[in-house]
């Protein structure tokens, strides 16, 4: 029996979909002349994110993308719910085992951008998939190292953009418009309110322009330092961007949502009659869980802390509390010695930041917040021991 025309399987996020994936699967297309090409969006994405993009809107992008693209129209392109119909984390070996029961004659290929072979060996079941499937894979720029890489592979003709879709993530978040997606998609993104563009919309609406470019920077620089510190970068953009939403509300408005968001030591009573200013923390948390539907414990508590600190930080918490400080454009000195050493040590910039936080107040005269001195006082224990 002659052997049929290949299959080829391309996995992915599509967490979003971009030009990067077009371009890569025209150019298997173009070399393998297949009988059918599955694109397979996995049901999950295996970011831990504080506002994941629900399947079926990750697929209306992914049809968004095809269409109108060099694609359009091709018969042997085609959408596989094979993982979504599963509802879990589908491995690549399983995949690879569909289709090699759909496609007994057919040999199987499974494409893949070149930064994924080098975590290849570490995939569950890899030798499986090695046995069933032919890896294929497109170079980007800068990766002539790949092509010794470990793990055989046919590599497609051409050099593919650098595209990858958590570097897009991170610049959708903060509003950017990246060209390396197509505006349809973009427009899209921008109609269903993904990737944070509900919360940046509503928030635009909400604040000054000064003020709303201050939560953007608090966003950008959380987003940067997140992975350093373990954290996921969606999360981080989220608090930072939120942080200050209730930061103009009128001062009864404040007072009554600080109220909807209690913590441990928050002094209610004291602070809104000696600092009312910083009920706008709390009632940020507590505007943020109401009106923008956030729902993450965490989030909500980095919000509430902003401004004061206290010594039971989260992480997220002591990072939204550093960059707030330290965002871009803000017009004291310290912001920038102090965006600088976050770079390159957290835990100092954090220990100065509070610092400079009590100086202020102290500097204005009169009453301090408990927990702003409680911190002070426990980073000081922990230097001692
Ligand atoms: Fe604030
Ligand atoms: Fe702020």
């Amino acid at each position: 029996m002659a052997e049929e025309k290949p299959v080829i399987i391309y996995g992915g996020s599509f967490d979003p979909p971009h030009k990067g994936h077009i371009a890569l699967a025209a150019a298997a297309l173009r070399q393998l002349r297949p009988r059918a090409l599955y694109f397979v969006p996995g049901f999950r994405t295996p970011f831990k994110d504080a506002r994941p993009v629900p399947f079926a809107a990750r697929l209306a992008l992914l049809k968004e993308a095809l269409r109108g693209s060099a694609l359009d129209g091709r018969p042997e392109v085609k959408i596989s719910s094979f993982e979504a119909g599963l509802k879990r984390v589908v491995y690549t070996h399983e995949t690879i085992a569909h289709f090699k029961r759909r496609h007994p004659g057919s040999r199987l290929y499974f494409l893949m951008g070149s930064d994924c072979l080098a975590s290849f060996g570490k995939w569950k079941n890899s030798g499986e998939i090695l046995r069933d499937a032919a890896l294929l894979a497109g170079l980007r720029p800068g990766c002539a190292l790949q092509k010794r890489a470990a793990v055989p592979f046919v590599p497609l003709d051409g050099i593919f953009p650098r595209a990858a879709s958590s570097d897009l993530r991170g610049r959708l978040f903060l509003g950017e418009r990246p060209r390396e997606m197509q505006r349809r998609v973009l427009a899209l993104i921008d109609r269903k309110g993904l990737y944070l563009s509900r919360e940046r919309a509503r928030l635009k609406r909400t604040l000054s322009p000064r003020r709303f470019a201050h939560c953007l920077e608090t966003a950008r620089l959380a987003q940067e330092l997140a992975p350093g510190l373990g954290l996921p970068p969606q999360k981080a953009a989220l608090a930072g961007l939120l942080h200050d939403c209730a930061r103009e509300l009128p001062a009864r408005r404040l007072r009554s949502l600080a109220l909807k968001f209690r913590t441990p030591g928050m002094a209610y009573k004291t602070m809104a009659r000696e600092a009312p200013v910083l009920l706008h923390a709390w009632a940020g948390a507590a505007e943020a869980r109401g009106a923008f539907g956030v729902r993450d414990r965490g989030v909500l508590e980095a919000i509430a802390l902003h401004a004061t600190g206290t010594p039971e930080m989260s992480p997220l918490a002591r990072l939204v509390y550093v960059c707030d400080l330290a965002a871009e454009g803000r017009d004291f000195p310290e912001a920038g010695l102090v965006r600088e050493l976050s770079r390159r040590d957290f835990a100092a910039a954090f220990r100065e930041t509070n610092y400079v936080k009590l100086s202020y107040a102290f500097s204005c005269g009169g009453w301090v917040h408990p927990l702003s001195v409680s911190l002070w006082n426990s980073l000081q224990e922990t230097k001692l021991k």
